[in-house]
């Protein structure tokens, strides 16, 4: 049965952990889907595997390009679609019609936006009550490289109040679920326990209600991994060995 935002939500109450991973293209969410994961994340850090050193440059195009193929191959998983720097920050407007192009053009089921200041909460609750589902992120917010760095957040006492707020503010707002992105296990945690709906954490500890991280770093195809994630097999190690061997086979006329 394909996933809903309603079924991670009965999910959280029920302890069930939920698995996310992001993905980027017909053949990579093919095999995610049909090895169960529960939630497919077009994130914006498909702006690394497209080359670029941050999300910042990636186009609202090149996301629903690139959703359009995830949708094409999933059947179970539900997919969200991460809305690139400044298309939705700029207005309330600006937000709906970013996230509309997402859900008409790709039939993704839902957008993710960073953060959770006034302005933010303002824009997801309007998104929400024109009936688009929202997903929340907090914490390490890496559209905002350039204000925070790539540094855990919420570690000072006042830093993570402030972050336990903005999640308890998406939620009222309507968030069906919230990422929290490197921040301490403990205030994952608290936030974890005070929400209704599901948070999803990266580098944010084992309490929260699922876990998500970035597929192409834990299959070692990214140059460079945060510090949080694990990789589970060495895919740029296999993809040369198979490369080189074939070069040879060619070299030597050994193949075909
Ligand atoms: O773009 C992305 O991959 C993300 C996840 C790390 C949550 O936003
Ligand atoms: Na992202």
């Amino acid at each position: 049965m394909a996933v809903t935002t309603q079924q991670l939500i009965q999910w959280k109450q029920q302890g069930r952990a939920i698995v996310a991973l992001t993905g980027w293209d017909y053949a990579i969410a093919q095999l995610l889907d049909a090895a169960g994961v529960d939630l497919i994340l077009v994130g914006d850090s498909l702006a690394v595997i497209l080359g670029y050193e941050t999300t910042l440059p990636i186009t609202l195009d090149e996301m629903i390009h690139h959703a359009k193929a995830v949708r094409r191959a999933v059947k179970r998983a539900l997919v969200v679609v991460d809305l690139p720097f400044l298309t939705y920050q700029e207005s309330v407007s600006q937000a709906m019609q970013s996230a509309g192009r997402v859900l008409k053009e790709t039939g993704a089921q839902a957008v993710k936006l960073e953060g959770g200041h006034p302005a933010m909460v303002e824009t997801v609750a309007r998104l929400v009550q024109a009936g688009i589902p929202v997903m929340g992120h907090v914490g390490l917010t890496p559209q905002s490289v350039h204000q925070l760095g790539l540094r855990q957040q919420g570690k000072s006492p006042e830093a993570g109040e402030r972050i336990l707020n903005e999640a308890i503010a998406l939620e009222q707002a309507g968030v069906f679920s919230i990422v929290l992105e490197h921040i301490p296990a403990h205030l994952a945690l608290q936030i974890t326990q005070k929400l209704r709906i599901p948070t999803i954490g990266i580098g944010a500890g084992s309490d929260c209600d699922g876990q998500v991280l970035v597929t192409s770093d834990i299959i070692g195809l990214s140059e460079k991994q945060p510090p949080f994630a694990k990789v589970y097999t060495n895919l740029r190690e296999h993809i040369t060995q198979a490369v080189q061997k074939y070069a040879v086979e060619v070299r030597d006329r050994q193949f075909p």
